[in-house]
């Protein structure tokens, strides 16, 4: 059977990469609709090497699509998602706007999928992208020795604010070399050469809302309010690729050893960890532009009895929203199929 397939947001970061993935693994589409703002429309995208015209969202009918991909911000999804799967579409939605709702399942194709099939509002969310990558190296974790707690430092590239972060990044290298005055537009302060410990917008508690995404999301994808996260998120000059240096506490002691064992079987995940220079990964050197999470300077935290610390790097456009959203869409088609 083949689907058809709306992505919106066509013609940003995650969605030109959602249109990517969706050809590289051959997803069985019938018609493909590509809808971003009435700005683009008219204009085209690439899909298989052939151009598809871009549809304005405010004006397209949703009847007949079996599956529609969100990435084009919350408000456009609070407002269209919700249309789509009245007119029978699956909605994964990229978005934070449903996240946290009871009745939404909160996805990782390889940790939680069984969770997928109960969607009342036919909408499944997909994780923030620090979120996604850092429970694919902790879940297998978490099932077999019990996670307690996870203290976690992100460092995450500019790709995650889209396409005018990433020219954003571009653009002040270029001025800042040239000797030239920097206005920042999309980020706070300057960005390039320098890092900011501010993404998203901060909450009551001094957190901003990308760490409480880490805690929120980690129980609810763990099934496990008792997990105790405490978070920093810090925006790097990067362009692709988020890492994390992650230190976790768990019930049952693991060893590197076992840690090692575990994750290099465990799906989704590469152990990249010789102790020796360049053997461990990097965005650039691993993540950029490829499929897995990488996992590397897995070490006993000799501060606690049980506590071990890893470095966890993946490209958060592919495996971080588009790659996931696409594996979620091969679920919901295997379950049609
Ligand atoms: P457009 O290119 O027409 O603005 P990014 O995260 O890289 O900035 O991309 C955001 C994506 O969301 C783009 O495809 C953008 O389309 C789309 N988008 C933003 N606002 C809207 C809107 N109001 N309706 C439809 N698509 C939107």
């Amino acid at each position: 059977r083949r689907f058809n397939v709306a992505v919106v947001g066509a013609t940003g970061a995650v969605g030109e990469t959602m249109l990517n993935i969706l050809a590289e693994r051959d997803f069985p589409i019938g018609t493909l609709h590509a809808l971003a703002s009435e700005r683009s429309a008219g204009g085209t995208v690439e899909y298989k090497g052939e151009k598809i015209a871009v549809q304005d969202l405010a004006t397209f009918d949703p009847k007949g699509v079996d599956i529609a991909l969100f990435s084009a911000g919350g408000s456009v999804s609070k407002e269209y998602a919700p249309k789509f799967a009245a007119a029978g579409a699956v909605v994964i939605d990229n978005s934070s706007a449903f996240r946290y709702d009871d009745d939404v399942p909160l996805v990782v194709s390889e940790v939680n999928p069984e969770a997928l099939k109960d969607r009342p509002r036919g909408i499944v969310a997909n994780p923030n992208c620090s979120t996604m990558q850092m429970l694919v190296a902790l879940g297998p974790i978490h099932r077999q020795y019990g996670i307690e707690r996870i203290n976690v430092a992100t460092y995450q590239s500019v790709s995650g604010g889209g396409r005018s972060a990433l020219e954003e990044l571009g653009k002040q290298t270029g001025q800042l070399l040239n000797f030239q005055e920097i206005d920042p537009q999309r980020f706070p302060v300057q960005i390039a050469f320098n890092l900011i410990p501010h993404i998203d917008d901060f909450q009551d508690n001094g957190f901003t809302k990308e760490e409480m995404k880490l805690v929120w999301e980690t129980q609810k994808i763990l099934g496990d309010a008792s997990i105790k996260v405490n978070p920093t998120a810090v925006r790097v000059p990067v362009f692709y690729g988020h890492s994390e240096a992650v230190a976790i506490e768990t019930r049952e002691k693991i060893t590197v050893e076992a840690a090692r064992e575990l994750l290099s079987r465990s799906p989704g995940v590469e152990v990249v960890d010789e102790r020796k220079a360049g053997g461990y990964p990097t965005p650039v050197t691993h993540a950029s532009g490829n499929d897995a999470v990488y996992v590397g300077r897995i070490r006993e935290d000799f501060s606690h009895p049980r506590g071990l610390n890893l470095w966890i790097v993946s490209d958060n456009i592919r495996k971080g929203a588009a790659l996931n959203a696409v594996q979620l869409a091969e679920l919901v088609a295997a379950e049609q199929g």
